[in-house]
């Protein structure tokens, strides 16, 4: 009895570390449905990443040491100009349950395009490890052949990098937003049109119709489902198109097409993956049509996330160096 409860403490604390069990949970996330501001620990992966002092991007803590990110945020950055900040609510502070690491390595995707935004993903090393708490923790990821089927239910999150020029909004808390994924080929006919080319590497979510106002985003930030009791990060936002009457969905770099080149990179410890697939019944998911007259609810919550990439009328692509 004592030995079995011994190998179960054990057991338990093996399964945390790996992050295999552990990743994915939020135990302060109520969430079913419905956006809003996101209250504390919400979303306990959430890392704003901070070049030069300032805000500039998101990303998503997947184990005690590592934060994924878009290679665009970071791509030229002097490793000693970034900071990253976990278990933060606002940008302005109170931050009572931050914690804030320099960063010592920058390893983005070998074959990232910053033409055409193709491998838009990097994953940032922290100085050393991270506590979890029940604000910070690491997400899951899925896994290699993980199946996001048009309809399924995602949400993003992000305080609001704008353009490296831009200032940012003072003192916006994180928000959230839910999105329903798109199909690659529904997706690449919105974009062909501005030679825009959206390939099998990138996720899209959005929506086809209604979005009224600008396509608002965090480049680098996560884009989650959620996956029975856990969350499993789909997209790094990477890109989109301002969407003032034509609506395009956002563009993000499809993580489950990354599982070995993640798993190459992070040798000890490594993040969780979870096959997610929309298409059996364990997963959660909504109308598999993209179109679904609920648009006009997800357009507001679409609207209120604050997170400007660039808002522009025309195309933006928000490969943005900092430099
Ligand atoms: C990066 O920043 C450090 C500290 O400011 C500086 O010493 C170093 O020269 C910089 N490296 C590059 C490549 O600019
Ligand atoms: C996803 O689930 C569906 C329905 O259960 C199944 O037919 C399909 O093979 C699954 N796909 C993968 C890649 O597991």
């Amino acid at each position: 009895m004592g030995v079995k409860l011994f190998v179960g403490v054990v057991g338990l604390l093996a399964l945390m570390v790996t992050g295999e069990c552990f990743c994915g949970t939020a135990p302060l996330n109520t969430k079913i449905v419905g956006g809003q501001s996101a209250p504390a620990g919400t979303w306990p992966w959430q890392a704003s990443l901070h070049w030069k002092g300032r805000n500039i991007c998101g990303g998503s803590l997947i184990n005690n040491q590592w934060v994924l990110t878009a290679a665009h945020c970071v791509s030229g950055a002097n490793t000693s100009d970034l900071m990253i900040y976990l278990g933060r609510e606002t940008q302005e502070g109170p931050n009572p349950n931050e914690q804030s690491r320099s960063v010592s390595r920058v390893i983005s995707h070998p074959h990232y395009d910053d033409l055409t935004s193709d491998n838009d993903i990097a994953l940032l090393r922290l100085s050393s490890t991270v506590d979890f708490t029940s604000f910070i923790r690491p997400v899951c990821l899925a896994a290699a052949g993980s199946v996001f089927k048009a309809g399924t239910t995602c949400w993003v999150t992000g305080w609001g990098a704008i353009s490296i020029i831009k200032p940012l909004p003072a003192n916006e808390p994180l928000q959230e937003v839910d999105v329903p994924v798109v199909s690659n080929s529904q997706c690449r006919k919105a974009y062909e049109r501005h030679n825009v080319k959206i390939t099998s590497n990138m996720i899209c979510a959005g929506l086809p119709e209604g979005g009224k106002d600008s396509c608002k985003g965090d480049s680098g930030g996560p884009m989650v489902s959620k996956d029975g009791s856990r969350w499993v990060q789909a997209g790094v936002v990477s890109f989109g198109i301002g969407c003032a009457e034509p609506s395009f969905p956002g563009v993000y770099a499809r993580v489950s097409e990354y599982q070995t080149w993640i798993n190459s990179q992070i040798s000890t410890n490594q993040p969780g993956f979870v096959t997610f697939n929309s298409s059996s019944s364990s997963s959660s998911s909504s109308s598999s049509s993209a179109s679904s007259r609920s648009s006009a609810t997800r357009a507001a919550h679409f609207i209120s996330l604050s997170v400007p990439l660039l808002l522009l009328s025309s195309l933006f692509v928000l490969s943005f160096s900092v430099y």
